[in-house]
């Protein structure tokens, strides 16, 4: 059986070996073209005068665009709501804008030129920062949006402590290692070929046919593979592609446009940074009575996707834990800076980092275990099913019966239905504050085993003794859990769609709406596809997301990938079998049911036929080997004015501990040693999602450490390359790094049971920062309040506080 195995991720050797083609390496067309944006040089304000005269002579050039001489539209927004200008008409919102499009002969050529537009300015003041955003009142929505259940007022008055309190949470760079790209190929009659670097090829489609004004079959996006994404390539590709299309159509040859890193960083939008201020009652035992979160968040000057972003930092205000009396508030500032787009987490995790800080002030102030303010705070385990108690013995038996008794698997789903349907919820079920029951938490026992396995306990104790003895360095630990809510709270973008094809000689051509990052989607979904015929996963072409195959596909966001795309490849492939199956069972007269795809061979009776001569002996009887298949989520529907509904599918868990060290003299740290509980349901291919979680953790803990997002008083971002950007390298991932999945199955009804796995280790991160804030704490009595990213110079100051 193919799904559930470690397999690679099916591009390894070619990631390795250099051979994965990227979008700058697939080699251009005769007479190709290539693309740079002029930039401007302030961040507020109308262009006064524009004189291009230099960069339309300079060495190469072959035409200068400007707004004007576009043929349609100008906007490239991924929201209808809101116009995003691909070339400014006049009006100048960051520093970074593009102004204008130089078409030249080489790369070089059209960077350099794009350095020689001469512009005036009419400068405005700029509003840069959250707190100039509220004093000018400048907004996405009017006011703010608020979510409220019960009187938290009446319940912080009432408890016996309360506590207040504030933290700012930086932004993140994506730091993709290929940076945007796009190539347009002009076509006969006008049409558009459009290969790019994408999340998102349906939406590439739809900005270049409305920039070139054609209908949307005019236009074919292509998307064989990103060198990584994270959610910057949701929206942030589309100018590309568009002045791709637009310049390609225009000289009636092939463009092709890739932003050096630089440019990259100063052109594009970045995840939200926030300031969330918190009041919270609190009984001895540390239990929540009433709390208000005011989040702000600052957006840039662009929709973009903030609204969802913002309104799912709203829906992770809880994270794991049951807040009674509640009020969230969240305003959307607009801000002269790179429109704040989507990153890995959607705004969630700025929402976990405000009620974990919260959780951390409040054992700090009661004198108790962060942890054991945790649990008392943990929604309660609903359900008290055989599966969570035993994961580990649930899915040996899953592999059993689908692999031993039910070779053809169809059933496996049954079985596995049989063991976690889950029990009917108690009447008075606990809700989140957006009123949606939480019916599947496990995250009580996982912390058991996780603090069990790591030794959190002992840790503590022995942390305590060894910063008493250490007045330099000192140590910190913390145990932070996620619950992720899995699926997009736009409830229609839940859907997808697949195309599968098997030819005469038993080779499985598949194709889906999802696009490959690195993540693995397309592994797991080949894996799925395998499996549904019973035969290796090796005989299964992943072919490019084609928005010519599959069309009006989502984002492959939302770390639903594997969700929609493999249950959708499942309905396309269960389609062809249940045909073939068919066709054996008239012949042999028997039903369909009796016919057994397994181990490469079809089992008819008594007789065995492979794979192959099933499929030549269908086709010769005329039988149809190709088949669409579709999915929509079930169950959710969200009303995001009122707050209130079932945003999601189900939740996603995990847990991590990090034991870091600090230098009370530097600020300098490092992270010793991380311990991870993660729940990716009855995972479809353990190695990838290991790979996930570590990746995400990293990448979490990067956001809340190294990486700083510096603008200086004028707007302009500082941090633009890595010599002042700091990703996390090979050094800094922990000495020890344990890593261990949770392989219990979904108790909702998901492909072959597994979990999203994309986005919610992002959050273990947290737990990293919250160390650092346990190491500082150490130092004296105060709290230390460190605002993220704890760079050294944060922790430093921090020490000083907690001193003071
Ligand atoms: N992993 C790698 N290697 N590269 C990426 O760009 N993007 C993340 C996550 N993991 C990303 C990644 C984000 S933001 C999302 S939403 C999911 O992958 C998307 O893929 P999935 O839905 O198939 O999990
Ligand atoms: Mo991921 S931020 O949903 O692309």
């Amino acid at each position: 059986m193919s799904v559930t195995r470690p397999l690679p991720h099916d591009a390894a050797r070619l990631h390795v070996t250099g051979e994965a083609r990227y979008l700058d390496d697939i080699p251009t067309p005769r007479g190709c073209l290539h693309l740079a944006f002029g930039l401007s040089t302030i961040a507020a304000g109308r262009i006064a005068s524009m004189d291009l005269a230099a960069v339309a002579g300079a060495p190469g050039v072959v035409a200068v665009l400007t707004a004007e001489d576009l043929p349609a539209e100008n906007d490239v927004s991924p929201a209808p709501a809101f116009h995003e200008e691909m070339l400014s008409t006049g009006d100048i919102q960051y520093l970074g804008q593009p102004l204008f499009l130089v078409v030249a002969t080489s790369h070089l050529a059209a960077r350099k030129a794009a350095r020689l537009g001469r512009v005036t300015y009419e400068e405005r003041t700029p509003i840069l920062t959250i707190d100039e955003a509220l004093a000018a009142d400048w907004r996405f929505e009017e006011g703010p949006r608020i979510y409220e259940r019960g009187d938290p007022e009446a319940a912080i008055a009432e408890a016996d402590r309360a506590i207040e309190g504030s933290i700012e949470i930086g932004g993140q760079e994506h730091f993709y290692l290929e940076g945007q790209a796009a190539l347009a190929l002009p076509q006969e009659g006008g049409d558009m070929v459009v290969q790019c670097s994408s999340q998102h090829p349906t939406e590439i489609q739809h900005k270049v046919a409305e920039a070139l004004g054609v209908p949307m079959h005019g236009v074919r996006v292509e998307v064989r593979r990103m060198g990584g994404a994270f959610g910057g390539k949701e929206s942030q590709g589309n100018a590309l592609a568009v002045a791709c299309a637009v310049a390609a159509r225009a000289a009636g040859q092939p463009c092709k446009m890739r932003y050096d890193r630089d440019d990259d960083m100063v052109i594009t939008g970045k995840r939200h940074d926030f300031r969330i201020d918190y009041r919270a009652g609190v009984d001895a035992e540390g239990h929540i009575q009433g709390i208000a979160f005011e989040q702000f968040c600052r957006c840039g000057w662009a929709l973009d996707l903030s609204l969802p972003v913002a309104d799912r930092a709203m829906l992770h205000a809880d994270n794991a834990y049951h807040l009674p009396d509640v009020r969230i508030t969240s305003h959307r500032l607009r801000t002269n800076t790179q429109s704040a787009t989507a990153f890995r987490g959607f705004g969630g995790p700025q929402g976990v980092l405000g009620i974990e800080r919260v959780m951390d002030h409040i054992a700090h102030t009661l004198g108790l275990d962060p942890l054991e303010v945790r649990r008392a705070n943990y929604y309660a385990e609903t359900r008290g099913d055989p599966v969570h108690a035993s994961p580990q013995n649930t899915v040996q038996e899953r592999v059993h019966t689908a692999a031993d008794e039910d070779p053809n698997s169809r059933g496996a789903v049954e079985a596995i239905e049989g063991v976690a349907t889950p029990t009917p919820s108690s009447p008075d079920v606990q809700t989140t504050p957006y009123h949606m029951p939480v019916e599947d938490f496990i995250l009580n026992a996982m912390t058991d085993r996780l603090a069990e396995t790591s030794g959190y306990d002992a840790r503590r104790t022995a942390i305590r003794d060894w910063n008493a003895a250490n007045a330099i360095l000192k140590k910190g630990i913390a145990l932070t859990p996620v619950k992720f809510g899995i699926s997009f709270t736009l409830t229609h973008l839940n859907q997808a769609g697949a195309l599968v094809h098997v030819y005469t000689d038993g080779s499985i051509h598949l194709n889906h709406g999802g696009t490959e990052m690195g993540q693995g989607l397309f592994q797991k979904v080949a894996q799925v596809a395998a499996d549904r015929f019973g035969v290796d996963v090796s005989r299964v072409k992943i072919t490019a997301t084609d928005t010519g195959k599959v069309p009006n596909t989502s984002a492959t966001a939302a770390s639903s990938g594997s969700d929609l795309n493999g249950m959708a490849v499942k309905a396309a492939c269960d389609e062809i079998r249940d045909r073939l199956a068919t066709f054996l069972a008239e012949r042999s007269q028997t039903t369909p049911d009796k016919i057994v795809f397994a181990d490469g061979m079809v089992t008819v009776g008594g007789e065995r036929l492979t794979f192959e001569e099933v499929v030549t002996q269908a086709y010769i009887a005329r039988i149809s080997l190709s088949a669409t298949g579709y999915y929509k989520t079930p169950d959710i529907s969200w009303d995001r004015i009122k707050g209130r509904g079932r945003p999601f599918f189900y939740f996603a868990y995990g847990a991590a501990v990090t034991e870091v060290v600090i230098d009370t003299l530097t600020g300098e740290n490092r992270i010793l040693r991380t311990d991870i509980l993660h729940d990716a349901g009855a995972s479809l291919n353990p190695a990838l999602d290991i790979g996930q979680i570590e990746g995400g953790y990293v990448q979490g803990a990067g956001w809340l450490t190294t990486e700083e997002l510096v603008w200086n008083d004028k707007g302009r971002l500082m941090t633009h390359a890595p010599s002042t950007y700091k990703i996390p390298a090979c050094s800094d991932r922990p000495d020890i790094f344990n890593v261990d999945l949770w392989d219990a199955p979904n108790p909702s009804e998901t492909i072959y049971r597994s979990k999203a796995v994309g986005e919610p280790p992002f959050m273990l991160g947290i737990s990293a920062f919250l160390a650092l804030s346990d190491a500082v704490a150490a130092c004296g009595p105060g709290y230390p309040s460190l605002d993220a990213p704890a760079t050294p110079e944060r922790i430093l100051a921090a020490v000083e506080r907690v001193c003071g």
